[in-house]
């Protein structure tokens, strides 16, 4: 059965862009930059109120295609340089497919091909103009990253100079002139300083779009995020995948509706998304953690929690999701909430994490099988930490339980 839901698709796009962003570490408003520069070179354009929508949009997630830190760092560092262009072909294959986002696909794809190239490749003026534009914003913003807080005024000149240097190999002419048009006043600058973008964000996203999409609609946009956060770490590969999909057969099981169990499903493929935070290295690290890695490491559920409860009609997901490290007696992370408020749902996802990981290699450890697994789960049990009856379930099944936390089935999400 096919259940509806209305959720407000700007404010997602919205606060899913907020998580790509966390992979910029120190430069956490990449995206939101981005799609401020387009939207005043859309305006100088002349262009209509639906196109710098759009722009903002995809100005937003341009960078949907980029999970690790390292590829971030180049990108708000460098002008040019090799593989740029692989993360635009992960972005584009990652949204083409999904209908409220693939009109945005095609700019994605090329949104790091300069001019030159782009004016003879086959594609919709449209498309052309949007990719060249958002080409434009990036690299305008690689250029004025190191001046933000400091004297981004005094640099303006010397950004639009190597602009006009790039000229024409990058940009379309008219492209450039609309970009110079709008760097000439002072208040352009300025907005994009930390403390003034987000104003900008935010009267942009009161135009609300809401859309009556089904829950496999947003179950497939959850699925997008899933594999930008599993490829963050050949450790966690596949991670958010099956623990959603674990998560999905423990609900089933445990006899909950088919409609919770999708929703558990979407958490289950949300829940680590807070995890773009984290560098590499630490997710990496060959070894024990320090403290203040464990620290940025324990709170990724807190950015979670923090990036989904922004998108209205999705808040019961965002709890539980959010509360994936919480134990019964209060001793997990980071709100720490007495046992009975801890719905069955997040118990579910919560064991179902543990159970994934635990079967996963990770950098300080081999992955463990069923029967271990099971044991540790009941000691966990013993200490209060979580939930009796639900292990009980894993318990009776633990073989089903290890083929499903440790197949990929990723094509599965897609039809299910
Ligand atoms: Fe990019
Ligand atoms: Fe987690
Ligand atoms: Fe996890």
């Amino acid at each position: 059965m096919t259940q509806n839901i209305t959720i407000d698709i700007r404010k997602a796009v919205m606060a899913l862009s907020d998580a790509l962003d966390l992979v910029g570490i120190d430069e956490v408003q990449h995206g939101k930059r981005v799609a401020y520069i387009a939207v005043q070179c859309a305006l100088k354009l002349g262009l209509d109120e639906e196109s710098c929508n759009e722009l903002f949009e995809i100005g937003l997630i341009h960078d949907i295609g980029v999970s690790e830190t390292s590829v971030h760092k180049h990108l708000i560092e460098n002008f040019e340089w090799d593989d740029e262009n692989k993360h635009c072909h992960v972005g584009f294959e990652l949204i083409k497919d999904y209908p409220p986002l693939a009109e945005y696909a095609y700019p994605i794809l090329y949104h790091h091909t300069p001019w030159e190239k782009l004016k003879d490749i086959k594609l919709t003026s449209r498309h052309k103009r949007f990719a060249n534009i958002i080409h434009l914003a990036d690299k305008v913003n690689v250029l004025a990253a190191p001046y933000y807080g400091a004297n981004i005024l005094e640099k303006s000149d010397h950004i639009c100079a190597q602009v006009e240097r790039y000229g024409l190999k990058h940009f379309n002419p008219s492209i450039i002139q609309a970009f110079l048009s709008a760097a000439q006043s002072p208040a352009f600058w300025i907005a994009m300083e930390s403390k003034y973008i987000y104003n900008f964000i935010s009267d942009r996203c009161l135009v609300s779009k809401p859309m009556i999409v089904t829950l496999e609609d947003i179950q497939f946009l959850a699925h997008i995020f899933a594999v930008i956060v599993d490829a963050k770490s050949k450790f966690t590969s596949e991670h958010s995948i099956n623990v959603a999909e674990l998560s999905y057969y423990i609900s089933e099981t445990y006899g909950l509706s088919v409609s919770v169990c999708k929703k558990i499903k979407i958490a289950g493929l949300l829940h680590d998304i807070g995890k773009l935070r984290i560098p590499d290295e630490i997710l990496e690290k060959n070894g024990l953690l320090s403290s203040t890695e464990r620290a940025i490491i324990n709170q990724h559920s807190f950015e979670t929690y923090e990036i989904l409860r922004k998108i209205p009609g999705l808040e019961e997901i965002a709890e539980w999701a959010g509360y994936h490290h919480e134990k019964l007696n209060q001793t997990g992370y980071p709100f720490q909430p007495h046992a009975e408020k801890i719905s069955i749902e997040a118990r579910i996802i919560a064991i179902a994490d543990i159970f994934q990981a635990l079967a996963q290699k990770r950098p300080y450890r081999k992955s463990l099988g069923p029967k271990e697994i099971v044991s540790i789960l009941k000691e966990m049990v013993e200490k209060g930490e979580i939930d009796e009856m639900i292990v009980s379930i894993v318990e009776e099944n633990p073989e089903e339980c290890y083929k499903i936390s440790t197949a990929h089935q990723s094509e599965k999400y897609l039809k299910a």
